[in-house]
């Protein structure tokens, strides 16, 4: 399972769910709910972007899911969690995150991926700033969603 906000998707992410694909036989990847965060993208139009983006992987399917990670991953019979670690401002968080789902479902294993190093930089937060203010996205954002993303922020690609 790859758990994330996914608000939006990047190439960080994908980088990350493809080889998570080459690893394990079946990938779910789920939209799920981040209490700290406010999504830009509305549940729906992430898991759109989110299966454009990852069609060509026929052993990944996408979802959402708005409740505890470790409940739904039990639900699910999932037996991984993976994630990707940008650097080391990543590592408490996700460190936290994975315990605290061992706790709540003792079977499952969090398996952390590091970032392909010409993504390390890349971030949600950072494609919606640059997007914001018109910036070009092009490098950090699959072009299948690009006109998407640009259409959020209200630039007119036509
Ligand atoms: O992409 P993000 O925002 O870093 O992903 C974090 C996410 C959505 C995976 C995390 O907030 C989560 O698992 N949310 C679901 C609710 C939950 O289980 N919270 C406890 C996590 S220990």
């Amino acid at each position: 399972m790859c758990p994330g906000s996914f608000d939006p998707v990047t190439n960080g992410h994908v980088d990350i769910i493809e080889r998570a694909a080459s690893l394990f036989d079946r990938v779910n990847v789920v939209v799920m709910v981040n209490a700290a965060k406010s999504p830009v993208f509305s549940t729906e139009k992430r898991v759109a972007m989110l299966r454009a983006c990852l069609s060509h992987l026929p052993n990944v399917t996408v979802e959402s899911f708005d409740g505890l990670l470790a409940v739904y991953a039990a639900q699910k019979g999932a037996t991984a969690i993976v994630k990707g670690l940008r650097a080391l401002s990543d590592f408490e968080y996700e460190f936290q995150m994975a315990l605290t789902n061992k706790r709540l479902n003792p079977r499952l294993e969090t398996v952390f991926l590091t970032a392909t190093g010409d993504k390390m930089y890349l971030s949600s937060s950072l494609v919606k700033q640059v997007a914001q203010y018109g910036g070009d996205i092009s490098a950090f954002v699959p072009e299948a969603i690009l006109p998407q993303i640009e259409a959020q922020f209200g630039k007119d690609r036509s």
